[in-house]
């Protein structure tokens, strides 16, 4: 299905986050103990750099409205928003100690949070959204 334009950026996004899941994964699993500590600097930078600021789009300009509007999505929306509380509980707590452990969690959530809202989330608001609700999405700028 081809994604409305007004969703570009945070479905680019996503697939960004595909690829770092992926990375991440990749290195839990067979990484050495430098590589574990390199990958949580690389997570915790991506987490300030990119990941926060996405959380926020979504939070501001797509999970509002469904829990204001569009409550037939609340469903789908409720379970997304905690893990972004669960995400952005993980990051802090990324230690060398629990590195291995801790950057699978982090993979497998991340990747499996983001298929969620491409392969629901995405569709199902395409349907209900607004023109100005989608003019919102595409208009939003970081706090
Ligand atoms: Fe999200
Ligand atoms: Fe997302």
């Amino acid at each position: 299905m081809k994604r409305k334009e007004q969703l570009h950026k945070l479905s680019s996004e996503h697939h960004g986050s595909l690829v770092m899941a992926k990375r991440i994964a990749k290195i839990a699993e067979e990484g050495n103990e430098e590589e574990l500590l390199e990958a949580i600097k690389t997570v915790q930078k991506y987490y300030d750099d990119e990941l926060e600021e996405h959380f926020q789009h979504e939070e501001h300009t797509i999970f509002a409205p469904i829990f204001k509007v569009h409550k037939e999505h609340i469903g789908l929306a409720k379970p997304l928003l905690k893990e972004h509380g669960l995400i952005r509980m993980l990051i802090p707590a990324l230690t060398p100690d629990t590195a291995r452990d801790g950057l699978a969690t982090f993979a497998a959530l991340l990747k499996d949070h983001t298929r969620v809202e491409e392969r629901e989330l995405f569709p199902a608001i395409e349907k209900t959204f607004s023109k100005e609700e989608f003019d919102a999405v595409l208009n939003f700028k970081p706090i």
